[in-house]
């Protein structure tokens, strides 16, 4: 089979579900009611929506069917025994109420938290707890043009200097995560995650992995690391898994559901102490906010999830429509990542300051253009410095198109090639936007904006 395409999808359709097609009219009227944050758009005026890869997974026949297996026990649901990974698992209704249960229970005050690259709920979550996120990746990532096989990974020596300034006592744990998101979901080395682990550990700080898209980071390793390429998806997971003392899931990407996620630990004393907290936010240790039968499409997903056909298909998707823009001539993050396509947006439209949110306009310029809906994952996302106040503009400015599994046809992604590959010819003709209302917490989510000038973000 080599030379030819492979990587077409091993399922095939059995129910489909319409969409909506609008007008330009109609979408300059519904981004404008929105604020021109794409978040804040009714999804039945999306045509093809690329906002996230969270929860937006298509379930298979096997997972449907498994619903009707939940077992709905308030205490001991049989479906929670279907789930395991470190030695305690402790269901969650999605990943960032692991997160605060983790950065709860284990940061204090004045304490710091490094992290390959910042997350919206995760670093918001550690600060909240009293704690301080510093940035440990390596300088690749944060260069969208740099094709570094591995721009997640962490850079020992920016770990090593925390822990000499700082000493090892202060920091709280190293926060691990695959496939980073911010950074174009880009994937970590094996090699990278085993010395990164037995570093933080020499110095007595625990590990605990961002899993969410670690079965996505294993493929790349399988692709890209000597000594994987006959290892199965499974097995490469338990080797980053069985490097780290536990972990933070939102099994709403990888694991193909709906809702759903977990906090899992090896340490016993630990595992006690989250699950007293479970009980108060999310409900008993055995359910953690789910009901038994999304416990079971989980550990259906999670199966299905590390089959190496299906994460061919994933990622190929990905590629393929990487690839169309790249030989249009659209900046994007390189090399091509595993949960969508960031469009740098600083580079796409330089006529805009970032004071005015290149990537916010260019998600809802792409918007009117089409009815696809991307997200901003720029200078909004990033927020304020917590001590000054101040806008932070981190260097990427992105806009995601993101890729929901098992959801969308190659025709789709055509369609979505060619609105960016217009806009890109017609740069110009983006407006750059203000704030008109800003949340306090996760803004990007809530915001609403005004175009700089006239009404409109998109002229013409
Ligand atoms: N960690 C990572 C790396 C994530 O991408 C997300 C969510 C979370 C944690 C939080 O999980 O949503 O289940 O509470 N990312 C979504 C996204 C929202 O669109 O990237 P959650």
């Amino acid at each position: 089979m080599t030379g030819r395409r492979s990587w077409a999808e091993p399922w095939k359709v059995k129910m489909v579900e319409h969409l909506r097609m609008t007008t330009r009219p109609e979408r300059e009227q519904a981004i404008a009611q929105a604020g021109f944050n794409t978040f804040l758009l009714p999804s039945e005026f999306v045509y093809i929506d690329l906002l996230t890869d969270s929860g937006t997974s298509a379930m298979s026949d096997r997972q449907w069917a498994g619903l009707m297996m939940g077992d709905e026990a308030y205490a001991g649901s049989m479906n929670y025994y279907h789930l395991e990974s470190y030695k305690h698992l402790i269901p969650t209704h999605q990943g960032r109420c692991a997160e605060h249960i983790i950065s709860q229970l284990c940061i204090r005050p004045g304490q710091t938290v490094p992290g390959n690259m910042y997350f919206t709920t995760t670093k918001m979550h550690q600060e909240l707890a009293g704690g301080s996120f510093a940035d440990v990746i390596i300088d690749e990532a944060h260069d969208p043009r740099s094709e570094h096989p591995f721009k997640g990974n962490c850079d020992l020596k920016k770990i090593e200097k925390l822990i000499r300034e700082h000493g090892a006592e202060k920091i709280a744990y190293l926060s691990l995560e695959t496939n980073v998101n911010m950074a174009g979901g880009q994937p970590c080395s094996m090699e990278n995650i085993r010395a990164t682990c037995d570093l933080c550990h020499r110095h007595g700080i625990k590990v605990y992995l961002d899993a969410t898209r670690a079965v996505e980071n294993a493929y790349f390793i399988r692709e890209r690391e000597p000594g994987y390429a006959n290892k199965t998806l499974a097995e490469i997971l338990r080797e980053i898994c069985d490097c780290t003392d536990g972990a933070t899931m939102s099994a709403k990407k990888d694991a193909l559901v709906n809702i759903g996620g977990f906090l899992a630990v090896n340490d016993d004393e630990l595992a006690e102490r989250a699950r007293n907290m479970v009980v108060v936010y999310e409900g008993l240790h055995t359910y953690g906010g789910l009901a038994g039968r999304d416990m079971e499409a989980m550990a259906i997903g999670i199966q299905e999830s590390v089959q190496l056909d299906h994460m061919h298909a994933r990622i190929g998707q990905v590629e393929y429509l990487g690839h169309k823009l790249i030989e249009a001539g659209v900046p994007i993050v390189r090399p091509i990542g595993g949960h969508g396509i960031f469009v740098d947006a600083a580079a796409f439209l330089p006529h805009i300051p970032r004071e005015e949110f290149p990537a916010q306009a260019l998600a809802a310029a792409l918007y009117v253009d089409s009815g696809v809906r991307a997200m901003e994952r720029g200078g909004v996302s990033a927020g304020r410095d917590k001590e000054t106040g101040k806008n932070l503009f981190p260097k990427l400015e992105l806009v995601r198109l993101t890729l929901p599994r098992r959801v969308y046809t190659q025709a789709h992604m055509d369609v979505t090639a060619e609105s960016v590959i217009a806009l890109l010819e017609n740069s110009r003709k983006v407006v750059g936007l203000r704030f008109t209302y800003e949340p306090k917490y996760l803004r990007f989510f809530q915001a609403r904006f005004e175009p700089v000038r006239g009404n409109r973000v998109l002229e013409g």
